[in-house]
């Protein structure tokens, strides 16, 4: 079969029966689906042959690129030992290991580490985590904050604590009892984003005041809120909700699954403003983008509140049949071992760098709203001309070898970690150009 029969057979195929994840069915087989067949260092290349450079590092999660050596050979080594056991009741290696390669790296503090599937799966468990150990130091706080624009997962927990109204209003009917403060990455005309943080902050003040102790925790994203549109705000804003927090008697829960294993120039996003939360999540870059797991970082306090005989109902009842799949604890050993070796989280400060230096061009430009960044996580707010303009703008960079996928009108540039300075330069140049030729 020629790669083109071959691609357009596959496609038909997909077409047929797959249903795919944030995608609006009745236009995704109009949109020339491209059929990934394999991948090198910073490219995937389609079954037709043409190459693409992953300039959203597969959904926020490639670290060092793909297939690479030493994370290929770790999960290698792994499969010739056992590809999986359960976490209830045993216990093995990669994941001891990772617990402690993990905390090595963590905010001060942290020191227990609780491992789950996907971003929102770490999310899941920590908003229970959360709860319980509040009812279990005997304190009745059923309610949880959040902040608008926020992600935290698809799962019906992590959506209770969202606030994107398109992904999230549909569900409200069947949601958690939750209060919702505005975004502190959302100005108002000629705010700066101290003047935005200390706003939000009087709101949140306020709010924990009238719940007066029914709060069990206030669950934001560090630093920015990612899919809400790379929305950024002030170092304030999360030392505020700190103080908040600690005066009212509830737990922080950073969400650092977009944010975290070095994605905005530190290893997590918390330590831009020093700040330590109760619970920490993280995942996606957690395996350098090899495989789904994620985890939850807490502290000793938090831990504690569960301990008790096993008849006294303080067990964590939470878990699931993959929880630490010891393939997915290798590769992520094998990443974290190799960000260490190679200063990593250094490098994506520096590609952060780069990429405000090269974006900057863009921003005196007419069709560009804002660009904002944190680190390697860049939004990229285009002016709309027309239904689905970052869309269009990812279209055309498409056509020219680049990969790159929008939130809204938002593009969105998320390299691999460690990228090297030339394909960096093609990413930005190429989706600067596109902006040049869609957003007239
Ligand atoms: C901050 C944040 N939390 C949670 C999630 C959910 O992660 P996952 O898609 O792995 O479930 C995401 C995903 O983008 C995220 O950005």
């Amino acid at each position: 079969m020629s790669p083109s029969d071959r691609t357009n057979d596959l496609v038909a195929r997909d077409l047929a029966h797959v249903w795919h994840p944030f995608t609006q069915q009745s236009v995704w087989g109009d949109d020339d689906p491209i059929v990934v067949d394999r991948a090198e260092g910073m490219y995937f290349w389609g079954s037709d042959g043409t190459r693409y450079l992953d300039g959203v590092s597969s959904l926020w999660v490639n670290v060092h690129g793909h297939r690479v050596p030493e994370i290929d050979a770790a999960v290698r080594a792994q499969l010739d030992r056992v590809a999986h056991t359960t976490f209830l009741g045993l216990t093995h290696e990669p994941a001891i290991e990772l617990t402690e390669r993990l905390l090595g790296t963590a905010p001060p503090g942290l020191t227990r580490v609780f491992y789950a599937g996907d971003g929102s799966s770490a999310v899941e468990a920590a908003i229970k985590m959360a709860f319980q150990a509040a009812a279990q130091r005997g304190e009745h706080r059923p309610r949880f904050v959040h902040v608008r624009e926020g992600y935290h997962g698809d799962t019906l927990g992590a959506v209770s604590v969202g606030g994107i109204d398109l992904f999230h209003a549909t569900y409200r009917p069947i949601l958690l009892d939750t209060r919702m403060v505005s975004s502190p990455g959302v100005l108002q005309p000629g705010q700066t984003r101290v003047e935005r943080a200390a706003e939000v902050l009087v709101e949140l003040a306020e709010l924990l005041a009238a719940e007066d102790g029914l709060v069990c925790a206030v669950v934001v994203e560090p630093m920015v809120q990612a899919a809400g549109g790379m929305l950024t705000h002030d170092v304030s804003f999360l030392r505020g909700v700190r103080a908040l927090c600690d005066q009212h008697g509830a737990a922080l829960v950073a969400d650092e699954v977009a944010t975290g294993i070095g994605r905005t120039g530190r290893m997590w996003a918390v330590e831009h403003a020093g700040v330590v939360p109760d619970l920490l999540t993280c995942g996606k870059g957690l395996t350098g983008g090899y495989l789904p797991l994620s985890a939850v970082l807490t502290t000793e306090a938090v831990y504690a509140a569960f301990l008790g005989s096993p008849a006294s109902g303080r067990t964590f009842f939470h878990g699931h049949s993959y929880t630490a799949n010891p393939l997915c604890c290798a590769a992520a050993v094998a990443n974290l071992d190799l960000m260490a070796q190679h200063s990593t989280v250094a490098r994506a400060e520096r590609v952060g760098e780069l990429i405000g230096e090269w974006t900057a061009p863009l921003a005196g430009y007419d069709g560009v709203r804002e660009i904002r960044r944190v680190g390697t996580m860049t939004g990229i707010e285009v002016a709309s001309v027309g239904e689905r303009t970052g869309f269009a703008v990812c279209q055309e960079a498409r056509r020219h070898g680049v990969w790159v996928r929008p939130l809204g009108d938002v593009v969105v540039l998320m390299p691999p970690l460690a990228i090297g300075d030339d394909d960096l330069r093609q990413l930005v140049d190429v989706v600067s150009d596109a902006i040049r030729t869609v957003v007239r």
